[in-house]
C-alpha cells in the first residue's frame, strides 16, 4: 500500500521506516528542514537501536522518501498517518494544534477516498471532532484512531512484534484498510481489537497510566522494604510470577519518566476532572511520582551524615531510561536540581544523553567525558538511568580515586556482593543498609 506519516518523531520515523519492512511503500513528512535533510543523507535524527540501519535499508530504494513540505504526492496515499506532538498545555490538558494544522494541511492534497489515521495520543473524542472540523473546511474523510505502544529504545522490536493493535473506526471501509495494511503482522498471530474512536483512544491512556501506577505501586513498596528490612527485588520476583500480575514494570527506581507517562496520565486527570468524574488513583500516582527525586534527594543526604553541600556528587545516567538519548521528564534532572540546591557539586555522565543537556538544568551542570572523570575525587557516585556499561565499570580503579567508597544504586544494577568485597559501602532501593540493619539488631 502507499502511505504517509505526518511528523517524523520517535513514533512517526520509526513506524514509517517500518511499515517498508512490511512491504508498503511510504512517504514520511516534516516541516523540519533539518530533520528531513538528515534523514535524507541516510541519517537518523534520533538514537534508536538499528534505526540507521533500516533507514540506510529503505531509503536507498524507491520505497522510503522523506518530504518537508505537503504537495501532490499525497494524492497516491491510501493511508495519511498523523504521528505529531501532543505536547502538554499549562493546565494539563493535550495540545492539539499540531494535529489540526496536519490534518486541515494534508486535506487539501489528499485522495477523498484516502482516511486518516491518528496514531498521535489524543483524548477521546478528537478522532471525531476532526472529522467536524474537516467537515467544516468541506472535506469528507474517514478517520480512524490507530494508537501506537512502542517504546523508546526498543522501537523497532515493539513495532514489529506487538502485543496486540488497536483499530478504533466508524466504518467498515476504516477497518478493511486497517486489516489489509496489518496483513502481515496479523498473518503471523498478532492481534487486532477493533472498537469504536473513543474506546481506542481510551485504551492508550489506560495501558500508559496502568503501567505508571504499577511503577508508583512497586516504588513505595521499595520504600517500605527499606523500612521494615525486606528486599524489593525478591518481592517483585515474587509479586510478578503471579501470571494475574506479570513481571514487568515491576522495577523500582527514581520514578518514571520520558515523553509519555508523565504527560498522559496529567491529560487523563484533566479528562476526568473537566467531566466532573474522580480517578483518585491518578492523583495518588502523580503525586508519589512527583514526590520521587525528593525522597531520593533524603536518601541521598540520609546516607552521607545529613548534607550533601560542598561534596562531590557523581551522578551516572542522565536520560529517563537506558537505550535512549532522551531527557525529557527525566528523573536525574529533578533530583541534579535538588542536589545543587542543597550545595553539593555535582559531575554528570550518561553514554547518550548529554547532548542536549543545557536546556533542561537550571544551574550549570558539568558533565565528564567517562564514568572515571566523573567519580575522580567523588564523594558518592549515585546510579540514576540503568545503563548496562555502568553494570560492568572497573569498580576497583574507581575506589582508588573517589574520597569515600560510597555507591548508591537507584536502579538496583550493580552487584552489592561484589561491591561489598572491594569495599565499598552499597545503598540500593528497597533493601535495609548495613546501618539501618545495625541499628535494628542494637534495639531488638
Ligand atoms: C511508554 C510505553 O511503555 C509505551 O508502550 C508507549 O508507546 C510509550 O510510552 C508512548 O506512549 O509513546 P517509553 O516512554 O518509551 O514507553 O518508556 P518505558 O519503557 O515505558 O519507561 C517509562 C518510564 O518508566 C521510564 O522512566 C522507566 O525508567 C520507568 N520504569 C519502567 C520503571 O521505573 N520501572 C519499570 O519497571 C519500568
Amino acid at each position: 500500500m502507499e502511505i504517509t506519516f505526518i511528523g517524523t518523531g520517535y513514533v512517526g520515523l520509526v513506524s514509517g521506516v517500518m511499515m517498508t519492512h512490511l512491504g508498503h511503500k511510504v512517504t514520511c513528512i516534516d516541516l523540519d528542514n533539518i530533520k528531513i535533510n538528515k534523514l535524507k543523507n541516510l541519517k537518523s535524527p534520533i538514537f534508536e537501536n538499528n534505526l540507521n540501519y533500516y533507514i540506510k535499508k529503505y531509503a536507498s530504494t524507491p520505497n522510503l522518501s522523506f518530504n518537508n513540505v505537503y504537495d501532490e504526492s499525497l494524492f497516491n496515499s491510501e493511508i495519511i498517518f498523523v504521528t505529531v506532538g501532543t505536547p502538554e498545555n499549562a493546565d494539563g490538558q493535550a495540545n492539539l494544534d499540531y494535529i489540526f494544522q496536519s490534518v486541515l494541511s494534508a486535506a487539501k492534497y489528499a485522495n477523498p477516498y484516502c482516511v486518516f489515521v491518528i496514531k498521535s495520543t489524543v483524548p477521546p473524542g478528537t478522532c471525531s471532532k476532526i472529522k467536524e472540523f474537516l467537515k467544516i473546511q468541506g472535506f469528507n474523510f474517514e478517520i480512524v484512531s490507530n494508537p501506537e505502544f512502542l517504546r523508546e529504545g526498543s522501537a523497532i522490536y515493539d513495532f514489529l512484534n506487538p502485543d496486540r493493535i488497536i483499530i478504533g473506526a466508524e466504518s467498515e471501509m476504516g477497518f478493511e484498510r486497517m486489516r489489509k495494511l496489518y496483513k502481515p503482522l496479523t498473518d503471523n498471530g498478532v492481534a487486532i481489537i477493533e472498537t469504536d474512536l473513543s474506546t481506542s483512544e481510551l485504551i492508550k491512556y489506560a495501558s500508559n497510566s496502568f503501567l505508571a501506577t504499577k511503577i508508583a505501586f512497586i516504588n513505595e513498596m521499595a520504600d517500605l522494604c527499606e523500612m521494615i528490612g525486606a528486599d524489593i527485588n525478591k518481592l517483585s520476583q515474587g509479586m510478578g510470577l503471579d501470571k494475574r500480575i506479570g513481571s514487568a514494570f515491576l522495577k523500582p527506581g527514581p520514578g518514571f519518566g520520558g515523553s509519555c507517562f508523565p504527560k498522559d496520565i496529567i491529560a487523563l486527570q484533566h479528562l476526568t476532572k473537566i467531566i466532573d468524574s474522580n480517578f483518585l488513583i491518578l492523583d495518588a500516582v502523580i503525586n508519589a511520582n512527583t514526590n520521587r527525586p525528593n525522597l531520593m534527594l533524603k536518601k541521598i543526604i540520609k546516607t552521607l551524615n545529613g548534607t550533601v553541600r560542598n561534596k562531590k556528587i557523581s551522578i551516572l545516567g542522565l536520560t529517563y531510561k537506558a537505550g535512549t538519548d532522551d531527557l525529557r521528564n527525566s528523573p536525574a534532572i529533578e533530583l541534579i536540581n535538588l542536589l545543587q540546591n542543597e550545595g553539593a557539586n555535582v559531575v554528570a555522565y550518561d553514554p547518550q544523553g548529554m547532548k542536549n543537556v543545557t536546556k533542561y538544568f537550571d544551574n550549570k551542570l558539568i558533565c565528564a567525558k567517562n564514568p572515571m572523570e566523573a567519580t575522580k575525587s567523588a564523594n558518592a557516585l549515585i546510579v540514576v538511568t540503568e545503563w548496562e556499561e555502568f553494570a560492568n565499570l572497573d569498580y576497583k580503579k574507581i575506589k582508588e580515586h573517589m574520597l569515600e567508597p560510597i555507591i548508591i544504586d537507584l536502579r538496583n544494577i550493580l552487584d552489592k556482593t561484589i561491591l561489598n568485597k572491594l569495599g565499598y559501602k552499597v545503598y540500593c532501593v528497597g533493601h535495609k543498609s548495613k546501618k539501618q540493619q545495625n541499628n535494628h539488631s542494637q534495639q531488638s
